[in-house]
C-alpha cells in the first residue's frame, strides 16, 4: 500500500484547537476517487436517497463560500438521518459543522421537538450553516456553539445538560479520542456514537500517509474496540468522498 494514489493534496492551514498550538488541521481537499465509485454514488443517490432540494442547496452553498467539499455524502447523510430516527434520539450532539450538511441530514431524523447542538471551530463555516439549517426549516432544532469543540463541550457539561442520544464525531481528526472520551461523558447509556473519516484512504494502516491525522483516528479505533464502555465496529465505504468508512459504538 504506497505510491500516489493514496498521497493527499494538502494545504498548510491553522490549527483549529488552541490547545495544540503545534498541530496543523488541514483539508485533503481532494478524495481519491474511481469513476465508477462516482456513477454508482450518483445512480444511488437518484434512486433510493432522494436529498431534498435545501440538501443539495447547502453542498451548493459551501462550494459558493469556497470551503472544502468534507461534507459527508447523500448515501451517509440519510443513513445518518435513518440512525437518528431508529434509534429514537431526541438529543444529538455533533462536532464539526461546516455548513451544517450532515447536520440538516439528523435533524430531519429528530423529532419536531429534538434538538441538535453542533460544534464548530469557524465563525464563516457557523453562519453559512446556520443559513442552511434555518432555510432547510429544521433551525428551530439546532444550536451552534462556536469556538474549539473541547472548550464548548466542557461547557455543556457544566451546564448540566441532558444526556445525548446520538453523537457524531466529524471535526479535527487529532481530537477524535478525546471526542470519543466527551460523547461517553456526556451520551447516555445506550446512546449512538457515530465517528466519520475511519479509514482515512487506507492511512489506519499507513500513518505516514498523513502523520497529521491518521495517529488520532487510529488512536480512537483502537479505544473504540477495547473501551467497556463502548461495543464497536467499522464500515469501509468508497465514493465521492474517497476509500473511507465511519465506525459506530454504542455506549454500554
Ligand atoms: N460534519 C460536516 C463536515 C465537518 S468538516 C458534514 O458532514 O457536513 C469538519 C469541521 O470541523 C470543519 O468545519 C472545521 O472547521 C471543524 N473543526 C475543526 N477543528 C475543530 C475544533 N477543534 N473545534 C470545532 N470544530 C472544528
Ligand atoms: C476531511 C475531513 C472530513 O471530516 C472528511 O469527511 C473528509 C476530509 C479533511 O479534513 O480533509
Ligand atoms: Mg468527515
Amino acid at each position: 500500500m504506497s505510491g500516489t494514489r493514496y498521497s493527499r493534496t494538502r494545504t498548510a492551514g491553522g490549527c483549529l484547537d488552541p490547545r495544540r498550538p503545534a498541530c496543523q488541521t488541514v483539508a485533503m481537499f481532494e478524495h481519491k476517487t474511481e469513476p465508477g465509485w462516482i456513477a454508482v454514488e450518483e445512480f444511488l443517490t437518484g434512486a433510493v436517497v432522494h436529498p431534498d432540494g435545501s440538501l443539495e442547496r447547502a453542498v451548493q452553498s459551501a462550494a459558493d463560500a469556497g470551503m472544502p467539499p468534507i461534507e459527508v455524502a447523500p448515501n451517509a447523510g440519510k443513513l445518518l438521518k435513518l440512525l437518528v430516527q431508529v434509534s429514537g434520539a431526541r438529543r444529538v450532539l455533533e462536532i464539526g459543522t461546516l455548513a451544517g450538511f450532515s447536520t440538516m441530514w439528523m435533524a430531519q431524523g429528530l423529532p419536531d421537538d429534538g434538538r441538535l447542538v453542533t460544534c464548530e471551530y469557524l465563525t464563516k463555516h457557523a453562519d453559512v450553516a446556520r443559513a442552511n439549517l434555518d432555510a432547510a426549516g429544521v433551525g428551530h432544532k439546532v444550536e451552534i456553539r462556536v469556538g474549539a469543540a473541547l472548550d464548548s463541550l466542557a461547557a455543556l457539561e457544566a451546564e448540566g445538560q441532558e444526556p445525548f442520544d446520538f453523537v457524531f464525531i466529524d471535526a479535527d481528526k487529532e481530537n477524535d479520542v478525546n471526542y470519543l472520551e466527551w460523547a461517553i461523558r456526556l451520551g447516555r447509556p445506550g446512546a449512538t456514537v457515530i465517528l466519520d473519516n475511519a479509514i482515512w484512504e487506507g492511512a489506519v494502516l499507513e500513518p505516514a500517509m498523513d502523520p497529521v491525522n491518521a495517529p488520532g483516528i487510529i488512536s480512537a479505533l483502537e479505544l473504540m474496540g477495547r473501551h467497556p464502555k463502548l461495543d464497536a465496529t467499522v464500515i469501509q465505504t468508497v465514493g465521492s468522498k474517497g476509500w473511507d468508512g465511519f465506525a459506530m459504538a454504542v455506549i454500554r
